[in-house]
């Protein structure tokens, strides 16, 4: 049988050669703790490793001049990089707010930190899965303390009008925090020129790297009022008993996910060279064929934008008349190979918005390594199975 992956939302797969190459070989030649060593060469090997990794990443994401690349810090998800910024910033008292689009790593801490007295506000996403920026204009007539939001659903899609966020937040001083999971290494983002607080990503979705890396891009002033979420070990000023407040020791105790940094390092490298533009091609062409190839099927239930309508990326949800979303991923997946992700997708505000709560939908998402064909043979297979329902 063949085999298609279209969970590239989930986790991108497979990942390039040399994301593997890279981990295979920090673990059987490098290895080293960084700056827990001798100085030895593989001690600095390690350390080396982390300081491109996050000068590529202040590059890739436009990190603040005076700041890059200290102002990045590297951590195991975009979850931790959400829980390291909102419960570093937010207290008792203050006001955030998020939409209606969010993932569970945004709306989870979120309420966790409602229960300590913040106030969280929920702005009201269209149907398609857009925040209006009318809405945001409103809802900051109220004093706010935090906006944060995604970048792209990863349930329909939709690309948020960030430019215009970002021009919003600034106009009332209100610092913009942005979840880039689904759009790191795909979408081009300049933090600096946003103004952006803090630019968290995931290393192994869009940028191709391995599971258990992330990080955050932050604005240096925002850094600075964040407390750090863990304390602990940074093999730097040992002989004091509190948490550096120093970057990127503030935020990073413990020793790091050095292989995976590895892998995340190599993977920046690969799209520097492919570039993100050419992967963004690639991907929308495929998802334009799979679009088209969705509407041609009987009793479909598209969610989120057409690509002539509005700014998307190729994350498709959809249900079909008369056919349970999670059986339809089984037979897709039992009988054709084919692997997509069904039910709510740790998004189920996001389904609400949608109009598909509770029974959730089937998502396919293709991703740079896909081919037309196996948009082809996804698309056939659905119509077959849509027929014999
Ligand atoms: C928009 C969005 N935010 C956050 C996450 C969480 O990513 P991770 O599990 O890598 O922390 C995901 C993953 O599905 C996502 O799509």
């Amino acid at each position: 049988m063949r085999h298609v992956y279209l969970n590239n939302a989930a986790t991108t797969w497979p990942k390039p050669p040399e994301v593997s190459d890279a981990v295979y070989k920090f673990m059987t030649l490098a290895g080293a703790n960084a700056s827990r060593g001798s100085a030895s060469e593989r001690d600095l090997r390690s350390l080396d490793i982390l300081f491109t990794a996050r000068e590529r990443a202040a590059k890739m994401f436009g990190g603040y001049e005076k700041a890059a690349p200290q102002y990045v810090t590297l951590t195991q998800n975009v979850t931790h990089s959400m829980n390291v910024v909102l419960k570093g910033f937010l207290k008792e008292g203050m006001r955030v707010l998020t939409t209606s689009v969010e993932h569970n790593s945004v709306i989870r801490p979120l309420r966790e930190l409602e229960a300590r007295g913040v106030h969280v506000g929920i702005m009201q996403c269209s149907l398609r899965g857009f925040l209006a920026p009318e809405t945001l204009e409103e809802a900051l007539r109220e004093r706010a303390d935090l906006v944060v939001m995604t970048h792209c659903s990863n349930v329909c899609g939709s690309v948020q009008p960030i430019e215009e966020a970002a021009h919003i937040c600034a106009k009332r001083g209100v610092p913009l925090v942005l979840d880039c999971a689904q759009t790191a290494g795909i979408l081009e983002i300049n933090a600096g020129a946003l103004g952006v607080a803090a630019l968290c990503f995931t290393g192994h979705k869009g940028l191709l790297g391995p599971q258990g890396t992330g990080g955050i891009v932050w604005k240096p002033e925002f850094a600075e009022e964040c407390a750090p979420l863990l304390e602990g070990g940074t093999g730097s000023l040992s002989h004091e008993e509190t948490q550096p407040s120093l970057m990127p020791d503030k935020f990073e105790a413990g020793t790091q996910n050095l292989p995976g940094v590895a892998g995340l390092d190599a993977a920046f490298e690969y799209i520097e060279k492919r570039t993100a533009a050419a992967i963004a091609e690639k991907e929308n062409e495929l998802g334009r064929r799979l679009e088209e190839g969705l509407l041609s099927i009987e009793g479909m239930r598209l969610t989120g934008p057409l690509y002539d309508e509005a700014p998307r990326l190729p994350v498709y949800s959809f249900n079909i008349d008369g056919i349970d979303n999670g059986l339809l991923a089984r037979d897709l997946s039992e009988r054709y190979g084919v692997e997509g992700r069904p039910g709510l997708h740790c998004s189920p505000l996001a389904h609400k918005t949608l109009g598909t709560f509770p029974q959730g939908a089937l998502r396919l998402s293709p991703g740079c390594f896909n081919t037309k064909e196996e948009i082809d043979y996804t698309v056939d297979a659905i119509k077959e199975l849509a027929k014999n329902r």
